[in-house]
């Protein structure tokens, strides 16, 4: 794989460079809530910039189908990236249409420009190879090279990231190098004890990795919605809270295999539970009541680790040598419910291990709870990313900058 550093010694000033960011980053309304990943493709940028690159910067924000849809424009994320900057950044308001090609033709030496939402074309995320390619062939026409350094991307097999790099001389960014080797360390050599915290919202989004976790991880801590299909497959009701029922048997011969592979799958004890949901955006008080996981009262949903699961979580990551931490323990955006993902982000800060906080929400939650983000080994900006990674997949942004 190329770096940037080789491409930078081969000189790039004049050169108009595409660079492939993951600018996807949480809004309420056209506020950025956390812009860790616009600060994170900032080196490359900048060292792209600074030697007199033509710099286009492309990325894609939330799933919007094929269309334009001014909720999901890059608008907001062009701005703040000129913020961070301290320069002026162009705006494109299409991807390969007249104003594309208008804003990358006025771009001075060391200018740097954003093009509008890439998934606002149907050949972004075409599964035809055709489609895909037309359009790889229209961005490859605003460039001469490509660097890669959309990490949160890399594992989807879109014209921007798979198809353009081969239509153009590549490199990796940064920010690619970097999340690479971190995630490196988690799959080769480990140093043991090695510790998984997953959370999230689905077991089924969860299934592969925890697979080849069971091969590989000392301790698996399961939390956040995904942890109820767990209880429930130990044969405790639940009540209302989120079930993955079809999962069942899947989660079962997972606890089997982790009895038979020496790997502790360790589940909460506790929960935090309510008859409602809370409300995320007047974020009024929760009525909860705390019970052991085998309580849970018929109309109540689980809505966060417990105390006991909290304190318990905290002294198996305590003498870890290496965690990985992906996805809440609960609806953190809710002040009530944030203390499970709270509590687990503080014992990866306490603990001596090499911490890795993977994807874009628990990133996400660590920031916006107040942590330092110097106080853990590394913050990956990728979520799906991150867990295809450690699930030895290969991932289609990546090989495409390998030759
Ligand atoms: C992410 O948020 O994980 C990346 O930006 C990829 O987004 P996607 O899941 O919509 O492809």
């Amino acid at each position: 794989m190329k770096t940037i550093d080789e491409l930078l010694a081969e000189g790039v000033s004049g050169k108009r460079v595409f660079v492939r960011a993951d600018l996807n980053v949480p809004l309420d309304g056209t506020t950025i809530t956390d812009d860790g990943r616009i600060r994170a493709v900032l080196p490359t940028v900048k060292a792209l910039a600074g030697a007199g690159a033509r710099v286009v910067v492309a990325s894609h924000l939330g799933r919007p189908k094929g269309a334009p849809a001014p909720a999901f424009s890059l608008a907001p994320a062009a701005a703040r990236l000129g913020e961070l900057l301290g320069a002026e950044v162009a705006f494109a308001t299409d991807t390969v249409g007249e104003s594309a090609r208008a804003t990358v033709a006025g771009l001075d030496d060391g200018g740097v420009a954003v093009l509008e939402n890439l998934r606002f074309n149907p050949g972004e995320t075409s599964k035809d190879d055709a489609e895909r390619g037309a359009f790889a062939d229209e961005l490859a026409s605003l460039a001469d090279v490509y660097v890669g350094d959309g990490f949160g991307a890399v594992h989807r097999g879109h014209a921007s990231v798979y198809d353009l790099p081969a239509r153009l001389p590549h490199a990796a960014g940064y920010l690619i190098a970097a999340e690479v080797s971190v995630l490196k360390k988690l799959t080769e050599d480990v140093k043991r004890p090695y510790v998984v915290v997953l959370g999230g919202a689905k077991v089924s989004d969860k299934l592969a990795v925890i697979d080849s976790l069971l091969a590989k991880a000392d301790r698996l801590l399961i939390g956040g919605g995904m942890a109820y299909t767990f209880l429930k497959a130990q044969g405790h009701e639940v009540g209302i809270s989120l079930l993955q029922e079809d999962q069942i048997p899947a989660v079962k011969e997972y606890m089997e295999r982790a009895e038979k592979n020496g790997v502790e799958l360790v589940l909460p004890v506790d929960v935090l539970a309510s008859g409602e949901f809370p409300d995320l955006k007047t974020k009024a008080p929760a009525e909860y009541i705390t019970v052991d996981a085998d309580r849970i009262p018929a109309d109540k949903e689980g809505l966060d680790i417990g105390p006991k699961t909290r304190e318990l979580y905290a002294s198996k990551i305590a003498d870890a040598a290496t965690v990985f931490w992906n996805g809440p323990l609960g609806v953190f955006e809710h002040p009530d419910y944030a203390g499970g993902t709270r509590a687990i982000a503080q014992a990866l800060v306490d603990s001596k291990a090499f911490t890795v906080v993977g994807g874009g929400d628990s990133a996400a939650a660590v920031r916006t709870l107040g942590f330092d983000e110097n106080a853990f080994g590394h913050i990956s900006t990728g979520g799906g990313a991150s867990l295809e990674y450690l699930e030895g997949k290969t991932l289609p942004g990546l090989a495409a900058l390998e030759d």
